[in-house]
């Protein structure tokens, strides 16, 4: 993944825990890259040994670790270095999430190298839709809920995500049912 993908990483680790943790996470990761760059192409395992030995030394399960790393990514990595791209993906939380399918698309023509997720909405109301999550990287499914409650929180619109059917033998991809309620008009 992007080096962008790690910083965001360092940085939730640093913003709560200081450099010290980050830099024994990093030895106990066995990753020995000093800073990352962000338009640099890096091996995917570098990421999940950086997500494995944070659970370790923070005593964190990964699944808390990664909802957390998707909060911090849309609220914090996404809207401050790609605000403009993240106003284009909609004005309201059904809006961008309608518009998600089409999103890394427009990253894409920045990181040329990008292996972004797939997205697909389904049954889709006014109030929620199912969301369908494609990827052939293993694992991420917390870090898309952690996503999700992130945008709810961009929108301030109430909102719940839970994971009805996980990619495995009965699907090959992860299904999502998310709802929200739309604030009052007035
Ligand atoms: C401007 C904002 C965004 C940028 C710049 C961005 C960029 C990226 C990058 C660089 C990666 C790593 C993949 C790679 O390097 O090959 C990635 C992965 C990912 N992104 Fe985004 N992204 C953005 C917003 C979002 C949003 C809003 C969502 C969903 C709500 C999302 C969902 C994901 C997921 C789930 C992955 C994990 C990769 C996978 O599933 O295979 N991203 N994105």
């Amino acid at each position: 993944m992007y080096g962008m993908v790690n910083k965001a990483v360092e940085e939730l680790v640093c913003l709560h825990h200081g450099e010290e943790v980050w830099e024994k996470i990093k030895e106990r990761a066995r990753v020995d890259v000093d800073v990352f760059i962000s338009n640099e192409a890096y091996s995917d395992d570098i990421t999940y040994q950086l997500v494995g030995a944070a659970s370790e030394i923070l005593g964190q399960p990964t699944d808390e670790i990664l909802i957390a790393f998707g909060e911090h990514w849309v609220l914090h990595t996404a809207r401050k270095g790609y605000g403009e791209m993240m106003r284009a993906g909609g004005r309201t939380l059904p809006e961008f999430l309608g518009n998600l399918p089409n999103f890394h698309s427009r990253v894409a023509m920045i990181f040329p190298k990008l292996q972004p997720p797939r997205f697909e909405c389904r049954d889709i109301t006014s109030q929620s839709l199912s969301l369908h999550y494609y990827s052939h990287r293993p694992g991420l499914a917390s870090f898309v809920i952690g996503l999700m409650q992130g945008l709810g929180k961009m929108f301030q619109t109430s909102m719940t995500v839970r994971l009805r059917i996980p990619k495995g033998d009965v699907s090959d991809h992860d299904v999502f049912d998310v709802t929200w309620e739309m604030p009052s008009a007035t």
